[in-house]
């Protein structure tokens, strides 16, 4: 059996479920509905109605670029509110072009084109992905690597979107919370769709101000981040 298959979410949205790590890509309760709830509207949106008055532009960074599902709904958002969203996503294991190519876009409104544009993008250049998304991606291990002197005090949304805590302790740990702390300016939001107490406490402890949110489908609660 391949060590990744592509799956079918109780909200007819598709992802990917990793054998070898006995873990989906998204919620299987609707792949859809927790990226929308997760990262645009308690992620891009939240902070936009914070903030969003005095930006012509919006800088996102997210953990874990997976399929990436998050960012094509963040330019998706950014064209219906007429903004541009420069986003820097990090990545350890890429999915191949193939695999990618045979999700079902057309379901999120998406083209694939679009996806295979993102995934084909080079590492480490900015490349204008359209109108209103400048994409950056960075192959590496987001524990180990230091992006402090590239991109310290440089966003605006964090999108946290590891691999669960049970399954990936590592890139939950406070110290890497300390790099995302340092990832974001002043104002900053981290958005991400666990809530497990001990991450919750971790966040607090590096000086984020946590709030707790209802869960996306089938989860009880979310977690809001700021660095104020
Ligand atoms: C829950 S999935 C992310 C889903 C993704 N945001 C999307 O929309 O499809 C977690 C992602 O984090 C990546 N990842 C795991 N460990 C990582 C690390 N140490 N550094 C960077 N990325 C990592 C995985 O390869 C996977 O693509």
């Amino acid at each position: 059996m391949n060590e990744l298959q592509i799956v079918r979410c109780q909200d007819g949205s598709q992802t990917i479920y990793d054998h070898r790590l006995r873990e989906s890509y998204h919620s299987l309760h609707g792949a859809r509905e927790e990226s929308l709830y997760v990262y645009i509207q308690n992620g891009l949106t939240k902070w936009w109605l914070k903030h969003g008055q005095q930006a012509d532009s919006i800088r996102v960074f997210e953990v874990g670029f997976g399929t990436g599902l998050n960012v094509l709904l963040a330019e998706k958002w950014a064209a219906q509110m007429n903004v541009k969203i420069e986003l820097v996503s990090v990545e350890l294991w890429p999915l191949s072009l193939d695999l990618v190519t045979q999700l079902d876009w057309l379901a999120y409104g998406i083209e694939t084109a679009q996806a295979q544009r993102l995934h084909q993008a080079l590492p480490n250049v900015w490349v204008a992905s359209s109108k209103h998304l400048s994409f950056y991606k960075i192959y590496a291990d987001f524990t180990q690597e230091d992006l402090s002197e590239e991109f310290q005090n440089s966003f605006d949304v964090l999108f946290y979107d590891a691999f669960a805590p049970r399954k990936q302790p590592s890139i939950w740990q406070q110290a890497v919370l300390q790099k995302a702390f340092r990832l974001l300016r002043q104002g900053g939001l981290l958005s991400t769709y666990t809530a497990q107490g001990r991450f919750r406490r971790d966040l607090s402890a590096v000086g984020f101000e946590v709030e707790k949110l209802k869960g996306a489908v089938n989860k009880k609660e979310m977690t809001c981040a700021w660095r104020f």
